[in-house]
């Protein structure tokens, strides 16, 4: 049974987004995925409250709710047959309640999105968890996705010379897209949307469940799945990761932004910031 977090202290940069289509996916795929809300927004739960009977079961478990008829234990159990349990966290979190979250965290996956403020919110993230949670980066148990990527930008420079300084690997870039909205809505994921609405989408996830699993699924890669008749309508979508390999997910070998004679333009004072601090506490 493998346990994932889903982290970053930041609102709105995807964590549920992220927990439910990857819950969706692993049920989709034959797994018993367990989904955790420790956030009393309940989005997660909601979400899956959504949920039809025909669709792949998501066992959901509402962890936020203080429900005084049963024991802490009994709230949180673990069904024996779960395959993964995606763990779905609130913003707001404080470092000091990090090491407690993460225990036993066998992938802990922190979106950022392509703001300045969120680029800095998740280096300081990044800088917690070694720091503070001590969670050695020579584990790769950390991997950040970038989200809610609209083109091919350079807004990710800074964070992307941080985490490669830091030996943290950017997992996944996750274009901006309509079906997660919809997905949200209708208690689905993009993996359980019709080929030719989402192919774009679920290509993306290639590099992520690799990282994740250890194995790559053929069925994410652009040849893997060929679309139903239908082309896809021409995206926004960004470069895509080069390869699905775990390690060549690392940020310089998939994010061309990384090239080296453009990281001196890429200097951002409150990413480097953290950047020195962390390196120089590691
Ligand atoms: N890749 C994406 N494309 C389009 N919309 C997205 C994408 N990722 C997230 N969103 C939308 O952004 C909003 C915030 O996402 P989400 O709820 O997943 O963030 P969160 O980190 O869980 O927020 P909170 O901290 O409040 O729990 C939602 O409306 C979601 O549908
Ligand atoms: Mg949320």
């Amino acid at each position: 049974m493998q346990r994932i977090v889903v982290l970053n202290p930041k609102g709105g940069s995807g964590k549920t987004t992220i927990a439910t289509n990857l819950a969706s996916y692993f049920a989709t795929r034959g797994q018993r995925p367990v989904l955790m809300d420790f956030d009393p927004q309940g989005s997660s739960v909601r979400w899956a409250k959504k949920r039809q009977p025909t669709q792949p079961p998501i066992h959901v478990i509402a962890a936020f709710a203080k429900d005084s008829r049963t024991t802490r234990s009994f709230q949180l159990r673990i069904p024996d047959e779960a395959t993964h349990v995606i763990v779905d966290t609130p913003a707001a979190v404080e470092p000091r309640q990090l090491p407690e979250i993460t225990r036993d965290a066998h992938k802990i996956l922190v979106p950022v999105l392509p703001s300045d403020i969120d680029i800095h919110t998740c280096s300081r993230c990044i800088g917690d968890l070694l720091l503070v949670a001590k969670i050695p980066r020579e584990e790769n148990r950390i991997g950040v996705i970038a989200n809610r990527v609209r083109r091919n930008t350079l807004m990710y420079q800074a964070l992307i010379r941080f985490l490669h300084t830091l030996g943290i690997p950017i997992v996944a870039i996750i274009r901006d897209s309509q079906n997660y909205v919809r997905a949200a809505e209708q208690g689905t994921g993009v993996h359980e949307m019709k080929s030719y609405l989402a192919r774009s989408d679920v290509e993306q996830w290639g590099s992520l469940v690799t990282w994740l699993t250890g194995t790559a699924d053929d069925s994410l890669s652009p040849r893997g799945a060929p679309p139903e008749g239908t082309e896809q309508p021409a995206g926004d979508s960004p470069p895509q990761p080069a390869s699905q390999a775990p390690e060549e997910a690392a940020p310089p070998a998939q994010a061309p932004e990384a090239r080296p004679n453009e990281a001196h333009a890429a200097a951002h004072p409150a990413v480097d910031g953290v950047a020195a601090e962390t390196a120089a506490a590691l």
